[in-house]
């Protein structure tokens, strides 16, 4: 049962952050109720807040709600940076526990709301809401928002592994072209919620394939896989990308990356990258990218790249949970994952565009 709502006894204020918001916000932040239905750690420091108010990243707009002259509550909104993930943003929220339930998550969401509507013309809205958080998954379905699948135990709460909720509200996409006749190819199996590819069975014919890490050499075949249409159509990537953008892709390293190369006769022929979470309590978890070129598809590299990233994730690295987004116009994609143990979570809509159209992403994942 929800408990009562209490009314607010003065005014909702919703402004940008100021640098001297820096104690109410540690305050809302630290407190283990705000802790326990978000991603930081109960030993967060002041100065790490101090640090966030000083350094907006990119695409981030933060807001502070008052009331009664106090600051009590923090939304912000993180846009998607990539071009063909440009209309997404990301809502995050926290209130003070001694002022939830009078409307402040409301007015906070309803100011973000409206940045991404009336300024910035996002389509998609996501958020991830911990299962039993019934405040923010009934504030987030007030405001249009609807849950497309579960993320399994993505989050470390309290000593355990948790599930969460993955939603999101889209806005302006009704007359777009959507290609709906890609998603019948592969619909969700409802009894084991694996998608039931329709595929003939691909013809595996046996490669002489090495598998390494990357080397900065590689950086032209790489370029070549890339830049391939029918790979950019399956990635995040764009056909206009220039050469010098992905050697300094392949040059940095951020940490907790880790990368693979398919070899045949000299040439890499398929990459593989597995990112362990940065987040603590969600260092459990790696996300999977991989691109094989087209012309050795069918031939088991990007099944012998998946044994060597699952390896390392397993054996090495000691990951609970794999996750990876895969469009659902891309059966070759899709059965290998399920091959690999891989199961559907849910349908990301209209998550990507390229090529000329909306195409949807399967979320999927693997747990051990
Ligand atoms: C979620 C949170 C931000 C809500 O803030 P809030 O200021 O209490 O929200 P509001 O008072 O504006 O309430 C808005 C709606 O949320 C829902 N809601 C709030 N508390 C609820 C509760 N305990 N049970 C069920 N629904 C609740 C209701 O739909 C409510 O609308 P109503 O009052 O018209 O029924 C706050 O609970 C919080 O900070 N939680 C911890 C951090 C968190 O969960 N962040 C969300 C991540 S997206």
């Amino acid at each position: 049962m929800s408990p009562r709502k209490i009314q607010s006894q003065g005014e909702i204020i919703v402004r940008p952050v100021l640098p001297t918001d820096a104690a109410a916000i540690y305050a809302i932040a630290a407190n283990p109720q705000v802790v326990r239905f978000t991603d930081h750690l109960p030993g967060l420091e002041y100065t790490e807040i101090e640090d966030w108010l000083s350094e907006p990243k990119d695409g981030q707009y933060r807001f502070a709600g008052e009331i009664d002259g106090s600051t009590v509550g923090l939304a912000w909104l993180e846009c998607r940076i990539r071009p063909r993930i440009s209309h997404i943003g990301d809502l995050n929220l926290m209130v003070h526990p001694g002022h939830w339930r009078q409307g402040i998550g409301t007015s906070l969401s309803q100011a973000v709301l409206d940045l991404a509507d009336n300024w910035l013309n996002l389509k998609r809205l996501q958020a991830e809401v911990l299962v039993g958080n019934e405040a923010a998954l009934g504030l987030l379905e007030k405001l249009g928002f609807e849950a497309e699948g579960i993320h399994s135990q993505s989050l470390f709460v309290d000593g355990r592994f948790q599930d969460e909720v993955h939603l999101s509200r889209l806005r302006g996409l009704d007359d777009v072209n959507h290609d709906e006749t890609a998603k019948t190819m592969i619909d969700i199996d409802p009894q084991s919620g694996s998608p039931s590819t329709q595929l003939q069975d691909i013809k595996v014919e046996p490669a002489q394939v090495h598998i390494r890490p990357l080397d900065p050499d590689d950086s032209a075949d790489l370029y070549d896989i890339f830049r391939h249409r029918q790979v950019c159509r399956t990635t995040l990537q764009l056909p206009s990308q220039e050469s010098s953008a992905n050697l300094k892709r392949m040059r940095d390293l951020p940490s907790g990356l880790h990368r693979f190369a398919a070899v045949t006769q000299d040439r890499v022929v398929g990459t593989i990258s597995l990112k362990q979470h940065h987040i603590p309590r969600r260092a459990h978890m790696g996300r999977l990218g991989m691109a094989v070129h087209p012309d050795s598809w069918g031939k088991g590299i990007g099944s012998r790249l998946m044994e060597a990233a699952l390896d390392l994730a397993d054996n090495w690295l000691d990951l609970k949970r794999i996750e990876l987004d895969v469009n659902t116009d891309n059966p070759a994609g899709i059965r290998l994952y399920k091959k690999c143990d891989f199961a559907v979570e849910g349908v990301k809509r209209f998550h990507t565009y390229g090529d000329g159209r909306w195409v949807d992403s399967y979320f999927m994942a693997r747990i051990r």
